[in-house]
């Protein structure tokens, strides 16, 4: 825990930077099992919000693990950590007036609710996506072979076989991506940015 330190205003304000640079920085967080289709959902919106000239940037659980996060692993206190630091990330990304989309499985509510209040106590619009395949279609999909792996009992704590996962009980946007194609689940999200005034 540091101490004797203290925090430094800057001299531009979020608001005059949001103004002067014509973009709303926010965070959106796709939670969901593994190969639900959080980062081809994720990829998907960076590149159609590109098209309309909004900066989005995405922060992907594998990714973010070959660095920042690589001395973490999969037991609950890990996975606590990971999402209290990529919450940190994502804000800052928000706070520098970008889309920041993180596509982690989050698998715990109360590590979701310590991101959304981290970036609203700051004033930060956070936007929980819940990237919702059943098991059965997610196992069945299984692109990285992960799930036949943890069945045969070679990964341990493994998301929805052996590990929890905490469905979000009232995210902003549940999207079954086993009934929506990737271009509606990308129409979902934008219209809802669009509604709240979130992309200028
Ligand atoms: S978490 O729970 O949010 O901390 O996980 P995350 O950082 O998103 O990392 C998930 C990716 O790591 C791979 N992987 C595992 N997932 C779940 N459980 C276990 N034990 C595990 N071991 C490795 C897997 O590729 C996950 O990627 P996705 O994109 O979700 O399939």
């Amino acid at each position: 825990m540091a101490t004797n330190i203290t925090w430094h205003e800057g001299a531009v304000s979020r608001n005059e930077r949001e103004q002067l640079l014509g973009q709303k920085g926010l965070t959106i967080w796709f939670t969901g099992l593994s190969g639900s289709g959080k980062s081809t959902l994720a990829s998907a919106l960076e590149q159609h919000l590109l098209h309309l000239d909004v900066t989005s940037y995405r922060l992907d659980g594998d990714n973010v693990r070959f660095g920042l996060n690589k001395d973490l692993g999969f037991g609950p206190k890990d996975r606590t950590e990971n999402i209290r630091r990529i919450a940190e990330v994502a804000k800052l990304f928000a706070d520098a007036t970008i889309i920041a989309l993180t596509s982690f499985i989050s698998p715990y509510q109360a590590d979701r609710d310590a991101a959304r209040k981290l970036h609203e106590d700051s004033g930060i619009p956070f936007v929980e996506v819940y990237v919702d395949a059943p098991l059965d279609v997610a196992e069945q999909r299984d692109p990285k072979g992960l799930y036949k792996r943890a069945r045969a009992g070679e990964i341990k704590e493994f998301t929805g076989i052996s590990a929890p996962y905490e469905a979000p009980p009232n995210p902003e946007l549940h999207i079954r991506t086993d009934q929506t194609s990737i271009e509606g689940g990308v129409k979902i999200i934008v219209d809802y940015l669009k509604e709240r005034g979130f992309l200028v």
